[in-house]
């Protein structure tokens, strides 16, 4: 939430910083600005709405040429959308410009004070207070970042800060609590961004920051303490991908290219992680066999689709580990007094590793003792580096606002975790954990195979544009994948859509069924607790009502033919995996139905990617 870049270096600060800023721009687009240093002033540029909006006003009225910048695209939190609260903020005299990222939870009380102290304020926001702080700090010293200490030191709340000031060239500090900001080693330039799709284009040489630390570049040099000025231990790590996993390579969206790349961030995320005797290993498995051995209960925090991945799991975990699991929506989760001890292990899943109530969840889990281990896409993102143990999923850079290989790749994460604990605990042995990662070896096969029949869906959504409501039904790991098809909907059309358990239905649900209305259900392979059989009377029962059904079964399941106005076959897979193939046509549905519409695919209205408030 909120893309922040900074730059000091020899090249054009402002082409850096827009650069950054476009590939940061799903992390927030209501209004976009840059701050330059240029001969010991400060000259800026805002606007409200979309990046475009500043490219023109850029366009109009050019920005001279600096080497040292400052740039924000943001998702608004305090303060409508417009110009005048668009970031950078600049105190009184313009010496000061500020960006910020995330919430400060005592401005009221500091913007009051302020103003008492004859501060005018022009706009709404929690932000433009930094930048009076900081005038009022620079007149007893003249070290920048001992100024940005003193008033980090004053903030409650969610911030990253990033600060350029007139009276220092070559110079820009950034401070972060709670909110993400990373460190771009260059090569006589250096770079601060929200991530590395900043400055991924520059260098792939990253640091990490801890929490209340405070770093200043300069082109040859990164100084990070922490709020009180002491030397701060960082670590670097290396990007293992590049700046074209984070380009749309052709494709008309992000999404539609995440979409195709889900047989990739299957395969990838399987590599390396088992050896042909069925043995499984977990590089950043931090947590001992042990420890392992001890847990009794699982509980999976996450938000959005990454708790669908969630409740997908769950029916795998239990089965293959026999290991309790409950799925809870982590903004939830630590208001509800839940009970949990140290043979509890949370297990966390974010794509972002930046998601508030995702990492205030795992917080509260450490502080009641128990185990956290975190599912993250993001390497060197706060919730892994909070948490005990880390399985990554490399799905490579998820840009479009809603999540599509992001959730594969988590569900197939949680797998490699239950095959392990089943292997510690010893409820699963070398060959029969073989056989199952001989199955999951064959999904991004049939992952390819749904892209290829995308088509089908594709005219299906053009079909269906005018719809105002559509239901998903499924049962077992096939009810996340309804939940989860109505959530793409949602978020991408803006329509209404509701995914329910298909058992449920006549307990109020099949109220909703009318003539015409279409419902997609998710069938469940043959064979399992009659599981097949009842989610065709189902199919049965909504159609004899009206609705109009879009049946995704298995090939040769011949039993849903009458009952399908439209058919979808998924390729044969294990009920636990289907999950993995079944949700495809739902996403390449969602995407299509957008864009016939004309909404915008990858940044549908008031989301951001990356929720960094709670
Ligand atoms: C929906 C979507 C969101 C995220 C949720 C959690 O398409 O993308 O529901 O899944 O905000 O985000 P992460 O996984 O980054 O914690």
């Amino acid at each position: 939430m909120c893309g922040i870049v900074g730059y000091v270096g020899q090249r054009s600060a402002l082409d850096v910083v827009m650069g950054g800023l476009r590939r940061l721009e799903y992390r927030g687009y209501d209004s976009g600005g840059v701050a330059l240093v240029h001969e010991g002033t400060i000259v800026s540029a805002k606007k409200a709405g979309k990046l475009v909006n500043l490219d023109a006003e850029l366009e109009a009225r050019p920005l001279p040429v600096a080497h040292t910048g400052i740039g924000h695209t943001r998702w608004a939190t305090h303060g409508a959308p417009n110009d005048r609260n668009a970031h950078p903020h600049l105190d009184q005299t313009g010496r000061i410009a500020v960006v910020h990222n995330g919430i400060i939870e005592n401005f009221a009380t500091l913007r009051a004070a302020l103003e008492a102290s004859g501060h005018e304020l022009l706009s709404e926001t929690d932000t433009e207070i930094v930048a009076h702080l900081l005038h009022d700090e620079l007149e007893h010293t003249d070290d920048l970042p001992e100024a940005v200490r003193a008033v980090c030191r004053k903030l409650e709340g969610a911030f990253t800060l990033v600060i350029c000031d007139a009276a220092k060239p070559d110079v820009v500090v950034g401070a972060r609590r709670n909110s993400p900001l990373v460190v771009g080693r260059g090569d006589g330039e250096n770079f601060l961004g929200s991530d590395v799709a900043a400055f991924i284009e520059f260098t792939r040489d990253a640091i990490e920051l801890g929490q209340d630390q405070v770093v200043t570049i300069t082109p040859d040099d990164i100084v990070v303490t922490d709020f009180d000025g002491n030397p701060a231990e960082t670590k670097e790590y290396h990007v293992d991908w590049d700046v074209s996993a984070a380009e749309k390579g052709g494709y008309d969206w992000f999404m539609l290219k995440e979409i195709a790349e889900q047989p990739q961030a299957v395969a990838d995320t399987l590599l390396g992680r088992h050896s042909a005797d069925g043995r499984l290993q977990l590089d950043e498995m931090r947590l001992s066999d042990s420890e392992l051995r001890d847990v009794d209960r699982i509980i999976i925090v996450a938000c959005g689709t990454a708790a669908y991945a969630g409740l997908v799991a769950k029916y795998a975990i239990e089965h293959w580990t026999r290991i309790p699991c409950e799925v809870e929506l982590a903004s939830e989760f630590r208001y509800r007094d839940p009970i949990i001890d140290r043979s509890t292990l949370v297990v966390s899943i974010s794509q972002s590793g930046e998601t508030m109530d995702t990492l205030m969840a795992v917080r509260y889990a450490r502080q009641q003792k128990a185990r956290v281990l975190s599912i993250c896409n993001t390497n060197g993102s706060t919730i892994p580096r909070e948490s005990d143990a880390v399985i990554y999923t490399h799905a490579g850079p998820e840009i479009a606002v809603a999540s599509t290989k992001g959730f594969l790749a988590q569900i197939v994460a949680c797998y490699l975790l239950a095959l392990y604990l089943a292997q510690v605990k010893g409820t699963k042995y070398g060959d029969e954990i073989s056989d199952i990662i001989a199955d999951i070896q064959q999904i991004p096969a049939a992952v390819q195979r749904m892209l290829d029949d995308g088509d089908q869906m594709r005219k299906l959504a053009a079909d269906l544009a005018g719809s105002r409501s559509i239901l998903f039904l499924g049962r077992h790991a096939g009810y996340p994948v309804a939940l989860e098809g109505a959530l793409k909907l949602k978020e991408l059309a803006y329509i209404h859509a509701e995914g329910f358990a298909a058992g449920e239905l006549k307990h109020g649900p099949i109220a909703l069924i009318e003539e015409g209305l279409p419902v997609f259900v998710v069938v469940p392979p043959k064979g399992r607790d009659q599981l097949q059989e009842k989610t065709v009377s189902s199919i049965q029962e909504i159609r004899a009502r009206g609705a109009r059904t879009i049946v995704l079964a298995e090939d040769g399941d011949e039993d849903v033919v009458p009952y399908a106005d439209h058919l979808v076959r998924l390729p044969k897979v294990p009920t636990l995996l289907q999950p993995l193939v079944a949700v495809v046509p739902l996403q390449i549905f969602a995407s299509e139905f957008a864009s016939v519409l004309g909404h915008d695919v990858d940044q549908p209205r008031n989301l951001a990617k990356s929720v960094t408030v709670e």
